[in-house]
């Protein structure tokens, strides 16, 4: 992410409010500006998921950059969050999911048998879409994970680094010893982020991390995804086209189809940058999506 991106994106005189009602290409072509083909992190091949025989994604083949900010984006059901979670092995958590393909970090299969989940899911981290703080004061909140995983060094530091990592430290450095859920929900959002960065992992999942907060606090979010796209990899799933055309730097449109079984399932149906997604995409599905014919 370069300072000009910034400029572009954050000193551009516009009001949060208008920020979230800004023109959808303006800001995909600010986005783009900021785009750089990096390094693959996460390369899937032929990833389908399935939960029990039931196989909701199927054959789903794309690569995220390093240092970038991918958006995923489709109808409800289209299988958004079980990509999502296919990522980092969150799925491995409900009975009868099953990933079959190849997912890859950094050229490694994650769902290779002498991989441990839970290294997987320190090194790419995750953040809900209901903000959920542990019931325990603030400091606690972000120094478990820490603890934990035995992470050595000065907790103290560590807590105030990874609070002011994700922009929560000035507002809470007075009161750490309070609940977290005495916080606003964008507070709370944010402690998660500051919960899941503490552990230093190289990606941020996000599964609608905004659609629970208003507006300023979503404008505050995507202020803060921008500063970390330098540290991190970010994937967002996002039910908010504007936010897909703002934040991201590529974007996967999903959708939800029906095969000759008559039986549901989600596929990937296009995944370029954010500004050719939203303003000359190739296939007329995305188009009709993008526009609100569908969805
Ligand atoms: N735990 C589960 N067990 C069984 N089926 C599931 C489970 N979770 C999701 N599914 C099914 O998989 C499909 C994809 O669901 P998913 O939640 O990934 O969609 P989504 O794109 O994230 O939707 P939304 O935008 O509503 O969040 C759906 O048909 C859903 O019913
Ligand atoms: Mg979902």
């Amino acid at each position: 992410m370069t300072q000009s991106t910034d400029k572009v994106l954050s000193s551009d005189g516009l009001t949060f409010a208008d920020r979230l009602t800004v023109n959808v290409t303006e800001t995909a072509t600010a986005a783009h500006r900021a785009s750089v083909a990096g390094p693959v992190v996460l390369d899937l091949a032929n990833v389908s998921v399935f939960y029990g025989s039931y196989e909701a994604v199927r054959q789903t083949t794309m690569s995220i950059a390093r240092n970038q900010i991918t958006a995923m984006i489709g109808p409800s059901g289209c299988g958004k969050s079980t990509i999502l979670r296919s990522l980092n092995r969150m799925n491995d958590l409900i009975p009868g999911a099953r990933v079959a393909g190849r997912i890859s970090f950094h050229g490694t299969d994650i769902y290779a048998p002498e991989v441990d989940p839970i290294q997987v899911r320190r090194r790419i981290g995750m953040v809900f879409q209901k903000p959920n703080p542990f019931p325990k004061s603030i400091y606690e909140n972000v120094a478990y994970g820490l603890k934990i995983n035995k992470i050595k060094g000065n907790m103290d530091d560590m807590v105030e680094q990874a609070l002011r990592g994700a922009a929560l430290w000035d507002e809470v450095k007075d009161k750490l010893k309070m609940s977290a859920l005495a916080l606003s929900g964008g507070q709370q959002q944010r402690l998660c982020i500051a919960r899941t960065i503490a552990v230093k992992p190289e990606v941020i999942l996000m599964d609608e991390p905004c659609s629970a907060l208003d507006p300023i606090a979503t404008a505050k979010i995507e202020d803060l995804m921008y500063e970390l796209a330098a540290d991190y990899t970010i994937v967002i799933v996002t039910h908010n086209m504007q936010q897909a055309a703002r934040v991201s730097h590529r974007t996967a449109f999903f959708s939800a189809e029906v095969d000759e079984n008559g039986v549901r399932y989600g596929r990937l149906v296009e995944y370029d940058e954010t500004q050719k997604i939203f303003t000359n995409p190739r296939e007329k599905r995305t188009e009709d999506y993008i526009t609100g014919r569908f969805g």
